[in-house]
């Protein structure tokens, strides 16, 4: 069997064996198929799509590519959650160390930003000093030690993920179902969590825009989950517009701290509540008074030890100021009066990206510091010449040419009522709706 082989049955649409996707994975880990032979490969799977015996076959393999943490020797149910990429979430931010002050223990591995979405360690990588690339061991320790720990694939840890997931990235082969399940499944299996908590993005903003399709992934990661005997929820979640207000890695770090402070923006204290009372649920954990956890300082305080424990300077979570700061910050006007009926998240995202706060290329720096916030979000009433957002920019040029982009991804009706965020709960059982 040869790379080519996979490479020409995927594109003539035919299911590959187990052993040819077994063959794939550990050539995409040890790096014995060449970069061009895997994005030929992924650009087939994101054209004719996998059977559900193929996705399962290619999560297990990648969860296998590398170490699959043992995480029995940590007290209690360990729970773990992740986002299938979105614009301006920044939810694990504040959801990881909530959970962990309230004592759950938090073992997550994470990505990078991928296509226009953010990506969680980028963001941490804004905060000076700060430790993505974690060893297993010192891994395990930290969650023993602090009750928490967040790093990226390494060649020890789902090395398969961290070639397929740059290559998806400079490749357009980032919205498809088998290799977006994967992707996240392989990563949570691996970690060794007991339950999984999984928010799945739907709208403009993410990589599968409708509702209906969102429910199809949640479905499909929850049945991953249930084989593995690991207990797993799937939120689907409303994406048309950024989560919050921040959207850009130090700008959404910053809005983090705010949310763990208690004065975050209302739907993502809210969405972050959610996701914590039901991380603690999977966890067999009585419900306790999360809200507190944001009031006296505990969440908060977990965040710091958490970027202390990884290298990071823990001072920031006092004083934001010390994070990555844009030279340039110009406002975008409304023109006309009225109420914002869209905010489009990806329109905003590429203009982000535009800044610098993505990249185009998988070894690509990107800017840090730059980025967009919004002022008004759907359902906000809106004044002519009042801020609709302010871009957060390297130069005044670079500011200048995404002003247009900015401005047009707002659009101003006579009336709009603020959207649902929470769509649907997805668990073994069936699926409940919960925007009625
Ligand atoms: N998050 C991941 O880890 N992988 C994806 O493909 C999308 C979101």
């Amino acid at each position: 069997m040869t790379a080519l082989d996979l490479i020409r049955e995927k594109r003539d649409g035919q299911a590959h064996t187990d052993d040819g996707i077994r063959f794939l994975v550990e050539g995409a880990a040890k790096g014995t198929i060449p970069d061009y032979q895997l994005a030929a490969w992924l650009m087939a799977v994101r054209l004719r799509g996998m059977t559900d015996a193929e996705t399962t076959a290619l999560t297990l393999a990648m969860a296998a590519s590398g170490r699959q943490l043992d995480l029995s020797s940590i007290p209690g149910r360990k729970v773990d959650k992740h986002s299938t990429g979105g614009v301006g979430d920044k939810a694990t931010l504040v959801v990881a160390p909530l959970v962990a002050a309230a004592g759950v223990p938090v073992a997550k591995i994470s990505g990078r930003a991928l296509g226009h979405s953010g990506g969680t360690l980028d963001k941490l990588e804004a905060i000076p000093g700060f430790q993505v690339d974690l060893p297993v061991d010192r891994f395990l320790q930290q969650v023993d030690r602090i009750g928490i720990a967040i790093a990226g694939q390494t060649a020890d840890m789902v090395p398969a993920d961290k070639v397929l997931y740059a290559l998806r990235d400079a490749t357009a082969t980032v919205d498809s179902v088998p290799l977006i399940a994967s992707s996240v499944m392989s990563k949570k299996l691996a970690a060794g969590a007991d339950a999984i908590l999984l928010d799945v993005k739907a709208g403009r903003g993410a990589f599968i825009a409708t509702v209906l399709e969102a429910q199809a992934l949640a479905e499909a990661l929850v049945t991953l989950g249930t084989r593995a005997h690991r207990e797993t929820v799937a939120y689907v979640t409303d994406m048309e517009q950024p989560l919050g207000r921040a959207v850009g890695n130090a700008l959404e770090i910053k809005e983090a701290i705010e949310a763990l402070a208690g004065h975050g923006p209302p739907e993502l204290e809210a969405l972050s509540l959610r996701f914590a009372a039901e991380m603690l649920r999977l966890a067999g954990v009585p419900p306790v008074d999360l809200h507190r956890h944001l009031t006296d300082g505990s969440a908060l305080g977990k965040f710091a030890e958490l970027i202390a424990a990884q290298g990071g300077d823990p001072r920031v979570t006092e004083n934001p100021g010390l994070l990555p700061t844009a030279p340039v910050q110009r406002p975008v006007l409304a023109s006309t009066a009225g109420y914002i009926a869209r905010a489009d998240a990806l329109e905003i995202a590429l203009a982000g990206k535009t800044l610098g706060a993505g990249r185009d290329r998988k070894d690509a720096p990107i800017d840090l510091a730059v980025g967009i916030v919004l002022e008004k979000k759907v359902g906000d009433p809106v004044a002519a010449g009042e801020p609709l957002a302010i871009v957060h920019a390297r130069t005044p040029a670079a500011a200048a040419n995404v002003a247009d982009r900015v401005a047009g991804a707002f659009t101003i009706g006579a009336g709009a009522a603020p959207r649902a965020l929470v769509l649907r709960r997805v668990t073994a059982s069936g699926v409940e709706r919960l925007d009625v």
